[in-house]
């Protein structure tokens, strides 16, 4: 009962705070037991399409969300890519990275494009478990997938990571030029 309830207020909670369309900024902050830090994400080529990796200095990432269909959309640097969640293969607990795919791409089973939502100045999923007092289903963090760390969502809590935890920042977007 108490979990159908709270992953319900995540989806209402998130559809409500940004408008369709709207352009969003994209930025990520973290903490961690040694302390909090910004900062901007890089897109680096991937298998499928783009990943993100952690980087300093200024961004044009941004990108649109489309209520009716699910999906986030980039606007800059690669306009019409779509965000995806990939599972990591024999990932435990399981983990998904985030990366920007074109709509045609054959995606792992298993991968999704329309579980990311705006809510409460950053995005969250509607994958996996409602993570208690967070409100919010799993962790978002850095993850290394043969030697590289690349952005990525795993179903676990906080307790369990018991590392740097990070979320993906929604600013005003609409400044940013490609
Ligand atoms: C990071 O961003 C999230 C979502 O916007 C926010 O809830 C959290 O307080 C921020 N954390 C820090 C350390 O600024």
């Amino acid at each position: 009962m108490f979990k159908l309830s709270s992953a319900f207020v995540i989806s209402a909670l998130a559809f409500s705070a940004a408008r369709a369309q709207d352009i969003m900024g994209l930025s990520w902050n973290s903490t961690s037991p040694y302390g909090q830090s910004t900062g901007v994400f890089n897109l680096l080529e991937s298998t499928y399409g783009y990943s993100m990796v952690f980087a300093d200095g200024t961004s044009t990432l941004s990108a649109t969300y489309d209520s009716a269909s699910q999906t986030v959309t980039q606007v800059c640097p690669h306009a019409g890519l779509i965000a995806a969640m990939i599972p990591v293969e024999g990932s435990s607990p399981s983990t998904f990275t985030i990366e920007w795919v074109d709509s045609t791409v054959i995606l792992p089973e298993g991968s999704s494009t329309t579980s990311l939502v705006p809510g409460n100045g950053a995005f969250l999923t509607t994958m996996g478990t409602p993570n208690g007092v967070f409100a919010q289903n799993g962790v978002f963090k850095e993850f290394s997938v043969d030697g590289t760390y690349v952005f990525a969502w795993a179903d676990e809590t906080f307790q369990e990571n018991q590392d740097v935890t990070a979320w993906i920042d929604i600013s005003d977007g609409s400044a940013i030029t490609c």
